[in-house]
């Protein structure tokens, strides 16, 4: 699976985005190591800190379904430039030491980054 193709695949989960508050759409797919990809989107709540941003529903599809390995993820929003993850979303990308983050925007713009790049300094199980 290519960047492009789990970038396309963020974008089609991004269409099930359910944020009649925000109105922000965000799509997210994740690709494991046994090849599996999941996507997911934001989902918000009336009670807002209940929303679950795209990045983490998709991560935590790929863990309760057992796949903790994983090597991509992928965000597209429509925003300016590629989307950045929030803070939280960095931190459970960071648990899962997934090593390369593919930002986008629905124009084509692209950015890729390390986890050291995403997140310096990250608090790990390593410092407990
Ligand atoms: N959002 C995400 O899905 N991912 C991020 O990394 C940033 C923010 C969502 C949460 C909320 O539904 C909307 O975008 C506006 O903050």
């Amino acid at each position: 699976m290519t960047d492009k193709e789990l970038i396309d695949t963020a974008i089609r989960y991004r269409e099930n985005s359910y944020s009649p508050y925000s109105k922000f759409k965000v799509g997210a797919a994740v690709l494991t190591k046994s090849g599996k990809v999941y996507g997911g989107c934001n989902i918000e709540n009336a009670s807002y800190p209940v929303t679950n941003c795209a990045e983490r529903t998709a991560i935590f599809k790929a863990v309760s379904e057992g796949e903790k390995d994983i090597e991509a993820i992928a965000i597209v929003a429509d925003t300016p430039g590629p989307c950045a993850p929030c803070g939280a979303c960095r931190q459970a990308i960071a648990e899962f030491k997934i090593p390369r983050t593919i930002m986008a925007n629905l124009k084509g713009d692209t950015r890729v980054v390390s986890l050291q790049e995403l997140l310096p300094f990250a608090f790990s199980d390593e410092d407990m």
